[in-house]
């Protein structure tokens, strides 16, 4: 989809039933995130997410999914402590249905990206804003914003690509960040306030229907209203994100 041109319409997903309706609908990849702290688990981060949550969720999305792309997360601590720690880890969602790892983080992850790579897990790397960071970032706050943080951001990824990281997540950067990101790596960026620019783009489910606890971020469109059902929204986010028309640089960007 990537090489054609075609745009990424990804959503995150936390169980059987609605891995069936998303799959139906036309989303490409699923995400299992350790956002289902916040939205499953009603708690204020991710950082108490453990891995047997991931596992759990992660198998119950694999049963209800048939065709998309199934991306499990990396929760906190899971590979912090070294590359075999990491490899364990990924074994155990990649066993439990994934078809990839997504992790959190700079030009320190390289190394155990190239070693769960080299291994036949595929990776998927996360820059920007960081949601297991929250504290050391000081909050949400955008990422990039100036020319020098930007460059570290672009050195990271080409880092993280020739590592291997197939895929990036980039979340809450300027869209100008976005796009230029996206046209400089080989690999699909799927954003998440990070502009019109990118491959692709990712919403947390609940945010997109409207059922989050939280004041919905300046990225987030409920894609319920004005839809009859949650299938009729889920295809409507598919096509938007498909033609472009999600996210619109002057209402969601950065
Ligand atoms: O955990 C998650 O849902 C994520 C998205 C914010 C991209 O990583």
């Amino acid at each position: 989809m990537h090489a054609a041109g075609e745009k990424i319409a990804m959503l995150t997903c936390y169980d059987a039933s609605l891995a069936q309706v998303l799959d139906a609908a036309g989303v490409d990849s699923l995400l299992v995130g350790d956002s289902l702290g916040n939205v499953v688990q009603g708690r204020a981060d991710t950082l108490q997410v453990s891995m047997d949550d991931m596992v759990y969720h992660t198998a119950c999305v694999a049963r209800g999914n048939r065709t998309a792309w199934v991306i499990a997360d990396m929760p906190f601590g899971s590979y912090h402590e070294s590359a075999e720690m990491a490899l364990h880890n990924a074994v155990r969602l990649m066993q439990s249905g994934a078809q990839m790892v997504k992790l959190e983080g700079g030009g320190w992850t390289a190394p155990i990206v190239r070693f769960l790579v080299e291994r036949g897990i595929p990776v998927c790397a996360h820059l920007g804003f960081t949601p297991q960071s929250v504290h050391a970032l000081g909050g949400y706050r955008i990422q990039g914003r100036d020319e020098a943080a930007g460059r570290v951001l672009r050195q990271h990824a080409d880092e993280l690509v020739a590592a291997g990281a197939a895929c990036f997540v980039l979340e809450m950067v300027p869209a100008a960040l976005g796009r230029e990101l996206t046209r400089h790596l080989p690999v699909p960026v799927i954003g998440i306030g990070a502009g019109a620019g990118c491959s692709g783009q990712v919403l947390v489910l609940h945010d997109m229907l409207g059922v989050s606890q939280t004041e919905p971020a300046r990225f987030v469109q409920n894609f319920l209203t004005g839809n009859a059902d949650i299938p009729s929204a889920v295809r409507a986010y598919v096509a938007a994100v498909k033609d472009g028309r999600f996210p619109d640089d002057a209402r969601h960007s950065y």
